[in-house]
Parts: structure tokens; C-alpha cells; sequence
């Protein structure tokens, strides 16, 4: 997997269409697609003091998710990137696939607030290296820059 690549491809798919239903799920897509190893990878939304599964590739996921609860509960309640090598010693790890061995999830933001996560899951441990937590890093920041959410949305 080409790293820069998967960014240069993010940012042409933003460029399209930066709506963040259509970009999301061409993201989701994409990386589900560029990276060996996955079973899940896209986003759930902050809707009204919790989070919801928004555009994905994978099999039907969690619905809801509160703040605080799992590792996306937890990337939203202290609002930075969780690595998690081994899902099993995670404490409140939310198993929405039994195969999941190791997961990563990177808040967005729009105005100052957390809008979404991403959240990226695997059949492997020790799937995430840094150098893919840069990556994700470096993609949830061209996300934030790019992407339009519907003017109803409350964030
Ligand atoms: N494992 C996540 C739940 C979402 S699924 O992985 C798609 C968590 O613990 O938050």
C-alpha cells in the first residue's frame, strides 16, 4: 500500500464532490480497497450526543454508540486518535465483527467540534504501524479542510 498515494486519491475524491456522504463513501471505499488486511473502514456521525454509523465498506456495523463507550466512544470523549494493537485488552471494546483484532479511529472536527470519526478495523493484531497512524492523521486533516456537510447538520 502507497501511502501518499491513498492521500493524492482522498484529496481527487474531495475534489470531485466534497458533500461528505459521497466523499465519505468513496473514502471508505478507498481505503478499504488500498490496504490488506480490513474488515471495516468509514464513520460514524455525532448525532445528538452520540454517534451513528455513517458511509462504510463492510459488514452491517453497531448502529449507535455513546460517547465514551468503545474505542469510538473513547476517540470522541478525549478527542484524539486511538491505535489499539489488540481489541480483546481494550476495556468496553464494542465488538461489532468477532473477526476485528485491531482497530484505529481518528476524530474530525468542523468549527472547533467533533463532527465524526473514522474508524478503520482489522483482521489482524498490530495491524496500525505509526507511519499508517501518520497517514490517517495526515487524511482526517485534508477531510476536515475540504469536506461540506448539509448546512442542517448541527456541528
Ligand atoms: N469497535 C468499535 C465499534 C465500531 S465497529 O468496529 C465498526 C468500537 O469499539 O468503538
Amino acid at each position: 500500500m502507497n501511502r501518499e498515494l491513498l492521500i493524492q486519491q482522498a484529496n481527487e475524491i474531495l475534489d470531485a464532490e466534497p458533500w461528505y456522504v459521497a466523499a465519505m463513501s468513496n473514502i471508505s471505499a478507498l481505503i478499504m480497497e488500498s490496504m490488506e488486511k480490513l474488515n471495516w473502514a468509514g464513520f460514524y456521525m455525532v448525532r445528538e450526543n452520540q454517534l451513528v454509523v455513517g458511509p462504510f465498506q463492510g459488514k452491517p456495523a453497531c448502529i449507535h454508540i455513546p460517547f465514551g463507550k468503545g474505542v469510538c466512544g473513547s476517540a470522541v470523549q478525549k478527542d484524539e486518535i486511538q491505535v489499539v494493537p489488540d481489541v480483546h485488552l481494550f476495556q468496553g471494546h464494542i465488538a461489532c465483527d468477532s473477526a476485528s483484532e485491531s482497530e484505529i479511529v481518528v476524530p474530525i472536527h468542523s468549527r472547533g467540534k467533533i463532527a465524526a470519526v473514522m474508524d478503520i478495523d482489522s483482521i489482524e493484531k498490530n495491524r496500525f504501524s505509526e507511519e499508517d497512524a501518520q497517514m490517517f492523521t495526515e487524511l482526517v486533516k485534508t477531510i476536515e479542510k475540504k469536506i461540506v456537510w448539509d448546512p442542517s447538520n448541527d456541528y
